[in-house]
């Protein structure tokens, strides 16, 4: 499987698909990736595992169809056969999604359709919901509303505050992208 990341963040997901990828446990090939902002976390680590990154910077576009176009562009230039979102923090265009039907998987930290957006772990911890989780799923133009693909479930612990709760989830979200990308890299 050919595969490009999209991450914005600390890119701890991502890290551990490259591991995954160096132990021989997982038959994907991570040909880029890229972010919506320059100096982020997740583009250290992979110019570190040697991978090639690339940043369409969402500042220096007049508007978002103008940077959309870009990122298509951009990402188009790999041919993967997936792109990922991990912990990328922007919703793409119309144009993107359809360049890749059921082809842009997406992670979210809680169990969809229950608490999407950006902070689905904190807003799952406020209602006081006794278990959350993680989902992977198909990107679609929404906010965290494309068609699930697997979930795991987690217990949320009376000390649990944002972070805690979070690090369990990240933990489950991994195991659970692994196996995803590798029953799809089997199709
Ligand atoms: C994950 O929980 C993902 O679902 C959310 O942000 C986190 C990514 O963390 N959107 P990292 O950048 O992989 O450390």
């Amino acid at each position: 499987m050919r595969l490009v990341v999209l991450a914005s963040g600390s890119g701890s997901n991502l890290q551990a698909l490259i591991d995954a990828i160096h132990r021989d446990e997982l038959p994907v090939q991570i040909l880029a990736v890229g972010s919506d902002r320059p100096g982020t976390y997740a583009l250290e680590r992979s110019a570190a595992a040697g991978l090639e990154t690339f940043v369409v910077d969402y500042r220096s576009f007049p508007d978002r169809a103008a940077w959309d176009a870009a990122l298509l562009e951009a990402v188009l230039g790999f041919q993967p056969d997936y792109v990922l979102s991990s912990g990328f923090m922007r919703i793409v265009g119309a144009d993107f999604i359809g360049a890749f039907p059921r082809r842009y998987l997406n992670t979210h930290p809680a169990l969809l359709p229950a608490f999407p957006g950006a902070h689905g772990v904190r807003d799952a911890l406020a209602y006081g919901v006794k278990v959350t989780g993680c989902t992977v799923m198909y990107a679609d133009e929404g906010v965290d509303t494309g068609p699930i693909i697997a979930q795991r479930a987690i217990d949320v612990l009376p000390e649990d505050d944002e972070t805690s709760l979070h690090e369990r989830i990240k933990a489950a979200e991994r195991e659970l992208l692994i196996q995803v990308l590798r029953d799809l890299a089997a199709q």
